[in-house]
Formats: C-alpha cells, structure tokens, sequence
C-alpha cells in the first residue's frame, strides 16, 4: 500500500525547483515600496515608473558601488503596462512611459552588468488592475524570455487562494520550459496567510511545496515605510517562525519584503534593526529606495560588506528570534554561520529614550557553550571577549544592536 505512494513522492520531488538561481538570498533594487504607482510623468518626472527612472537607478546601482557589494537584480514593480493588451494579445507596456518598449530596458540593465525583474500577477488583474497572465500564461513567458527577464514576481491578488497550490507550481513548471533560468518569486503563501485573518483558518500554505516551486515567496503582507510596519513583520515572523524557517536554504527563501532603508520612515538606528534583522532571516535584500538622494549614513549600512556577508553566508540556514521578554521588549535573533561563528541581533522595541543595559545567559541566546570573540558589525563598539558560562551585558538603544560571535579557540584564548 506504501509503495504507489512513495513513488508519487519521489516523482514530485524530482519535478523540484532546481535552476541553479538564488544559492544566496537574492540582492537587488525594486520599485514598490518607494515609489508605488506613481504613474504621473509630468508632476512627477523623478518618481514616476518610467524607463527614465529604471535607467537612473542601473547607473547608480553601478556607479555608487551597490552591483559591487552584491546588489545585482534591478525590478519593476506593478505599473508598468497599459490596461489593454496588444491586438496580438500579448501584454504592452505603458507606451508613454516605456517609449522604447521592454526590450531596450532589458538591453540598458543588462549592459550595466545587472539583471532584469519585473512584476507580474497570476489573477486576471494585477493588484494595481492591469492586465494579470491568467489565461495568457505561455504567451506572456514567451514576452518576457524575448525581453530578457532574469527574475519574476508573481503576485497574488485576483486570484482563488484554493488554486494557488496548483497554479504556481504550473507557472513555475513553464518557467522551466523556457531554458532561460529565471527566479521566481512568488507571493502565494502571503495572500494564503492573509486570508487565515480575514476568513478565519481555511488554508495552511503548504511551506515544502512552496519552497520546492519557488526561489523566494512573501510570506506576509506589504511592508510600509515605518518602524510600526517593520515591527509588526518581525513579530510575525518571530511568532510563525516554526512553521516556515527551516524551508530557507540555497535556492529557496523566506520573503519578509523590502529594505525601507533610505527611505522616510526610519532612524539610522532602525534601519540597522532592518539590515541585522533581515540579515539574521537569510531575507532578500531588495532595495527600494531613490540612490540619486541617499544620506551617506543609509548608504553605509546598505553597503556594510561584514552585513551582507551573513545575510549571504553560503550555508543558507536561516536564523530564528530566540529569545523575547513581552515586559523589557527585548528580542534577540541568532543565526548559525557555515564558519561556526553566530549573528545576534538584539532588538528593543522601546520607546523610551536612554540605552539601558541587560543581561543574557548563553541559554537565552542559544549560543553553545564556547568562549567567544564579539564583534559589533556596525564598528560602533569595539570587540569583546566572552567566556563560557558568563552572562553577556549588552547596552541596547531604543532600538537595537546588532553582534557577531566569532568562537575563540584555546590558543586564541592565551594572547
Ligand atoms: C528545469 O528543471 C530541471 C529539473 O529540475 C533542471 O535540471 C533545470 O536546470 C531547470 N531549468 C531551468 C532553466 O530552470
Ligand atoms: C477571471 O475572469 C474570468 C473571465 O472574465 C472569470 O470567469 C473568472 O471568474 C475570473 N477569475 C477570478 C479569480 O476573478
Ligand atoms: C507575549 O505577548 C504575546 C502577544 O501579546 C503573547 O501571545 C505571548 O503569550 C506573551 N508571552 C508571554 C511569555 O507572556
């Protein structure tokens, strides 16, 4: 009775995503959270989606060394197309604000050394109510291997939450057929989860299925250009964590959304919150955010070399909240690292002013009993030695503080 059954499991896992993309979370620039639908070239000619404004962004994405420090994909985001489709059927991108067509963007991001992404919907409309690829699946891959896309984003709205576990494995499965490897990001189990809240638990997004289809998936809903939006993404991931984080690894990723880094809402405090915490989740690090107008002090943490190098630590194991105290707010997030070495956020959701000092058992950190040396990867403090069995003092601002613990060994211990 076993044995059909076992053989049904090993086919499906054999039809696994496996196109050799994402090994690392993947790194890039979007549209979305910073500049939305703005869709009005003459009172907005630096913010409107527009081939202009994909071509600014290539050339600071190269010149002001975001390519070098690993941020490669450049996407756009809802927005970008006319509301009707071509007398051929095929899908048009906005005629005004993509004069030269989808191709020549294509060409310009790929001549920077960057790679192409853009955002489609797998309902009949997208989210913004242009045209979806329901219906016109093939004909709309073929479109978009013409115009060269490296990475899709298939969202959700519009769309049956029931079909989703049939649909974007099928969409994915097309992906395939191209030959050209093309990421694939899909929004599935976000709206799966949503609907849970709205309609009372109904579907438990199928976490293994999603992670053999997909090379990332937004798990959750849109982030907004707040520390209240951020907060509320980080508890939820913290809180679900046990159902979702042990999918992450090469290939495959946990989505908690855009960096919002540089943008309108955040001190410098919690944008490095974001950068540690993303980095911890083994998130994406999609930008979206205008690099023609960015504070030095954002771009230093966008492009802190010791920060990426953890979000992007070959292993892949995802990091996990390890520690909250609903009294003190405090959180602290742990990442294991191939290197044997940890990443600790340690976050404060305070809002009363002044850092205050706390104590954590190795217990409370789930750190291995070792002794350690304790970097602080934003170089604001200088490195400590942390014995086995001592209690770690860690002076927290409202609202974070992000360590790395590099274990030290008897030798090392000596000097
Ligand atoms: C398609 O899937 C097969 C089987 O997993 C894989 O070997 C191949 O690299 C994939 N090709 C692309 C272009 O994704
Ligand atoms: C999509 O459009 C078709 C044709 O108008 C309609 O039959 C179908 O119900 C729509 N699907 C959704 C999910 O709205
Ligand atoms: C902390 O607060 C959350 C949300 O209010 C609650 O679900 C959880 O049970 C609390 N934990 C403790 C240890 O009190």
């Amino acid at each position: 009775m076993l044995l059909p059954w076992l053989v049904a499991a090993l086919a499906a896992s054999a039809a696994a995503l496996n196109n050799g993309l994402a090994l690392t979370p993947p790194m890039g620039w979007l549209t979305w959270e910073r500049y939305r639908c703005i869709t009005d070239c003459k009172k907005y000619p630096d913010e409107c989606i527009s081939e202009a404004l994909i071509k600014r962004t290539a050339d600071l994405m190269v010149s002001e060394g975001y390519l070098a420090a690993g941020y490669d994909y450049l996407g756009i985001d809802d927005c970008w197309l006319e509301k009707e489709r071509g007398p051929d059927g095929r899908l048009v991108p906005d005629r005004e604000r993509f004069p030269n067509g989808m191709k020549a963007v294509g060409d310009y991001i790929h001549s920077k050394g960057l790679k192409f992404g853009l955002y489609e919907d797998y309902g009949n409309l997208t989210c913004a109510g242009y045209p979806g690829v329901l219906g016109n699946e093939q004909l709309d891959i073929d479109t978009f291997v013409e115009w060269g896309v490296d990475y899709i984003k298939l969202d959700g709205c519009y769309v049956d939450e029931a079909q989703m576990d049939e649909g974007y494995p099928a969409y994915g499965k097309m992906l395939n057929q191209t030959g050209r490897p093309i990421l694939y990001s899909c929004s599935w189990p976000a709206y799966q989860e949503d609907y849970n809240v709205k309609k009372k638990h109904i579907f438990t997004p199928d976490y293994e299925s999603i992670s053999r289809h997909c090379n990332l998936w937004r798990n959750w809903g849109d982030i907004d250009d707040s520390w209240s939006s951020m907060k509320e993404i980080m508890t939820w991931f913290g809180d679900n964590q046990d159902r979702f984080a042990h999918f992450a690894g090469p290939g495959n990723w946990n989505d908690p959304d855009m960096l919002l880094i540089g943008n309108f809402g955040l001190s410098v405090d919690q944008a490095r919150v974001q950068m540690a915490v993303w980095s911890v989740l083994a998130a994406p690090l999609l930008m979206s955010t205008d690099l023609a107008n960015m504070r030095d002090e954002f771009k230093e943490i966008l492009l802190n070399k010791d920060i990426i190098a953890v979000n992007q630590d070959p292993m892949g194991k995802q990091g996990l909240r390890v520690f909250k105290n609903n009294q003190t707010k405090i959180s602290v997030w742990n990442r294991q690292l191939h290197d044997g070495s940890n990443a600790l956020a340690f976050v404060s959701e305070r809002e009363d002013g002044s850092p205050r000092s706390y104590s954590f058992s190795f217990s409370q950190m789930q750190l291995p009993q070792n002794s350690y040396r304790v970097q602080d990867l934003y170089h604001l403090e200088d490195d400590r030695i942390l014995k086995s069995m001592e209690d770690f003092e860690v002076r927290i601002n409202p609202t974070g503080k992000y360590l790395h613990y590099i274990p030290i060994s008897p030798l090392d211990k000596l000097n």
